[in-house]
């Protein structure tokens, strides 16, 4: 189809969109009907090589917060008792196993439970809790928890592994920080919780429509071709919380190309204190010898600063700092395709790639 896109486009747009078949979003909104889920816990993956991983997870800013034969669970500071759930493969191949959201309440929890093709279990695994998993086109999964023991969190002083002394940020007319010094050690960047992933996903109408019309996901951004305005390849989407704000995307799905044969994760993304933390831990993840994919830079939808890595699995992995956030008086937006970043090193060519492939094809 890119091949019958590129031909297309050369026609004048009105005709061009006249032959292609529309390809639009739907609107969407959240209603009580739905599975309210507060926010997105944890994500599951397999690695071929789980000790390297785990050496990977560390430099990265993870916690091993406990072991269980071939499953090691990586906490952040924030309250989940684990947001990195890091399995041995069982093939020798890496595999992404899903992400977990949080139900709001018992209530919302029966309610996945109830949806088409719900496995419920009781989860062996730190804080506890019971988990909806639904088996999803692709080899995807999707997973909802509930009564998980969340851990204490204290807000006061945000942990760090790098910052000795962090006043306030001095600017050209404003200088709160008076007679205090900025002081900082090398280190990895500590990880809060994990924010967001998404899919390059083959089977894009039907599995948003699951998404969308089981759970309270609604669009924040929707990003159409730039040549056909009636394809709308991307959705970042959050969680409506009501008047609540939640992130500005804690799932994207992204319609695969034709070339895309299976549906792959792009990455995953985890939370870090600040832009300093972000450069201190890319210099610190650089020093120790993995691979930086993009970053450190700021994107345009989301806002976030950015680092992306890959995994020794050929996973892609972000930290980020400074996201928005949104609520239900933040009209969803639709614009083009087009740059993703405004500052940073430029985009690399095979950023949209499965690069788990190249590594393990
Ligand atoms: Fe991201």
């Amino acid at each position: 189809m890119l091949n019958i896109l590129s031909v297309l486009s050369c026609l004048p747009r009105f005709v061009r969109e006249f032959i292609i078949p529309d390809m639009s979003i739907p609107d969407v909104k959240n209603d009580p009907s739905k599975v309210q889920l507060i926010r997105l816990s944890h994500v599951y993956f397999s690695h071929p090589n789980l000790k390297e991983f785990t050496k990977f997870a560390l430099d990265f800013g993870f916690v091993e917060a406990h072991r269980d034969n071939d499953t090691i669970y990586f906490r952040g500071y924030g309250k989940d008792p684990y947001c990195y759930v890091a399995m041995e493969s069982k093939d020798g191949k890496p595999h992404f196993g899903g992400g977990a959201f949080v139900a709001a309440s018992r209530e919302e929890f029966e309610k996945a439970k109830n949806i088409e093709g719900a496995l419920v279990k009781s989860l062996n695994a730190p804080g506890g809790g019971e988990m909806v998993t639904f088996a999803r086109p692709g080899d995807t999964f999707m997973h909802v928890v509930f009564g998980q023991e969340e851990r204490a969190v204290e807000t006061e002083h945000v942990p760090t592994a790098t910052h000795e002394n962090l006043g306030a940020f001095n600017t050209p007319f404003e200088k709160p920080r008076q007679g205090q010094f900025q002081r900082f050690h090398e280190g990895p960047a500590l990880v809060h919780k994990l924010g967001h992933f998404g899919y390059v996903c083959r089977d894009f109408d039907s599995e948003l429509e699951f998404y969308t019309s089981n759970f309270n996901f609604v669009h924040s951004d929707i990003l159409f071709h730039p040549k056909f305005s009636n394809i709308d390849v991307l959705t970042f989407m959050h969680l409506d919380l009501g008047k609540e704000y939640s992130d500005h995307h804690t799932l994207f799905l992204q319609r695969a190309p034709p070339e895309v044969k299976k549906t792959y994760v792009h990455h995953s993304s985890f939370e870090v204190a600040d832009f300093d933390t972000q450069l201190i831990g890319h210099e610190w993840l650089g020093k120790k010898g993995w691979k930086s994919v993009w970053g450190v830079g700021r994107h345009i939808l989301g806002s976030q600063i950015f680092d992306y890595w890959m995994d020794p699995s050929g996973f892609k992995i972000e930290h980020y700092a400074d996201g928005d956030i949104v609520n239900d008086e933040k009209e969803a937006r639709k614009e083009v395709a087009g740059a993703i970043s405004i500052w940073g090193p430029e985009l690399p060519k095979d950023f949209g790639e499965d690069s788990t492939l190249v590594a393990f094809s």
